[in-house]
C-alpha cells in the first residue's frame, strides 16, 4: 500500500515543488513506485518533470476545447461534482504519464526513472473554488477517493501542494499519511508558521472525526540553507524551538521533527530543474544529490518504510 506524502507550506516560493520533484527522483531511482500529483494549477512540477515541450503537446495551449484539461487533476474534481455518470471524463490511463522522466530526455533513454508517474495540472485549476463553492458532499475527500484506487499499485504517492490552504491543500492533506513541510530558514518564513499549523490542523481534525485517520507531521524541511549566514542558521535553531512549542501544546505529533539533512542553495538543483529532471539524474556526483538521498534515508526511517 502507497504512502502518500503532501508536501506544504502556505508560504510561497520555499521550495515545496523543487523537494517533490527530488524526493521523487531519489526514490524512484532506488526502484520505488512512485507517483507525483501535482495539486498546484501553476502546474510547476508537471513542467518541472515533463519539459515545457513535452507540456504543452499534452495540453496545448490553443486548443480550445471544453475538455482541454480533462487529463489533468481539475477532473478529478469536476467528475466527483458531477451527478450523471455519463458525463465523468476522468481516465487514469490517458491522465498518469508513466515514468515521465525517461520520456523526457530528448526522446532517448540515457536517464531512465521508470519508475515515475505523475498526474499533470493545468492552470485550469484555479477554476476550482469558484465551481466547489455549492458542493457541500465530504468536499475535503475528493483527491483521498481517487488516491485509494491506485494506492496499491505504488510504493509512494507524493503531492506538491500550491501557495495556499484552499481545496486542493486541504483534499492533498486529507488524503495524506504524512506531511513535510519544506522553508526556508528565515524570519518571514517562520513566522507564518502558526497560521499554518492550525489551518492545517483543522484539515487533519475532520478526518480523525470521519475516518479515524491520522495525519502526520512526518518533519520539517529546512532548503535553501546557506550556512555562511547567520539569519539562516539563527533561523534553523528557531524552527527547533518552534516546533517544540508545538509538540508540547499538542498541535503536531509528538516525534515530528526538522529533519537532520537539510537542503543546501545550490546552483545544481536549480540546472537541474531547469533540464526537467530530477538533480540525481541530472548531476548524479553532486553534494545536493546526496543530501537529498540523505532525506530520502531519513524519511524513510520516519515513517519506516
Ligand atoms: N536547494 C535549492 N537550491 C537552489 N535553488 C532552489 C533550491 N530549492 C528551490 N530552489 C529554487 O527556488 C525557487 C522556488 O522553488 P520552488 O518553486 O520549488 O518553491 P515552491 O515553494 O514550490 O514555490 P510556490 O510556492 O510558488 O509553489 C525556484 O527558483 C527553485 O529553482
Ligand atoms: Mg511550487
Amino acid at each position: 500500500m502507497g504512502v502518500v506524502i503532501s508536501f506544504i507550506n502556505l508560504k510561497g516560493g520555499v521550495g515545496k515543488t523543487t523537494c517533490c520533484a527530488n524526493v521523487a527522483g531519489e526514490l524512484a531511482r532506488e526502484n520505488r513506485k512512485v507517483l507525483v500529483i501535482d495539486a498546484d494549477p501553476q502546474a510547476n512540477i508537471s513542467t518541472l518533470l515533463m519539459g515545457i515541450k513535452k507540456y504543452h503537446e499534452k495540453f496545448n495551449p490553443n486548443n480550445q476545447s471544453d475538455d482541454y484539461y480533462k487529463d489533468s487533476i481539475y477532473q478529478i474534481f469536476l467528475d466527483a461534482m458531477e451527478e450523471n455518470e455519463e458525463n465523468k471524463k476522468f481516465n487514469f490511463d490517458t491522465a498518469i504519464i508513466k515514468s515521465v522522466v525517461s520520456k523526457t530526455v530528448q526522446g532517448t533513454e540515457t536517464h531512465p526513472l521508470t519508475h515515475l508517474d505523475l498526474l499533470p495540472a493545468t492552470h485550469h485549476l484555479m477554476q476550482l473554488e469558484q465551481k466547489i463553492v455549492n458542493y457541500v458532499r465530504s468536499r475535503f475527500a475528493i483527491l483521498e477517493r481517487f488516491i485509494n484506487l491506485i494506492k496499491n499499485e505504488y510504493d509512494f504517492i507524493l503531492i506538491d501542494c500550491p501557495p495556499n490552504i484552499y481545496t486542493t491543500t486541504h483534499n492533498s492533506l486529507y488524503a495524506s499519511d504524512y506531511y513535510i513541510i519544506p522553508t526556508i530558514p528565515d524570519y518571514l518564513s517562520i513566522s507564518g508558521f502558526p497560521l499554518l499549523i492550525n489551518s492545517l490542523n483543522r484539515t487533519i481534525d475532520i478526518k480523525k472525526e470521519e475516518k479515524n485517520e491520522r495525519v502526520i507531521l512526518a518533519g520539517v524541511l529546512v532548503n535553501l540553507m546557506d550556512m555562511r549566514i547567520n539569519v539562516h542558521k539563527d533561523g534553523l535553531e528557531s524552527i527547533k524551538r518552534v516546533l517544540r512549542y508545538f509538540r508540547q501544546n499538542g498541535l503536531v505529533d509528538e516525534n515530528a521533527v526538522v529533519f537532520e539533512s537539510v537542503i543546501t542553495n545550490k546552483v545544481d538543483v536549480k540546472n537541474a530543474s531547469g533540464n526537467h529532471l530530477p538533480v540525481c539524474v541530472d548531476k548524479p556526483r553532486s553534494n545536493s544529490t546526496m543530501e537529498y538521498m540523505k532525506l530520502c534515508k531519513e524519511i524513510l526511517e520516519r515513517i519506516s518504510k
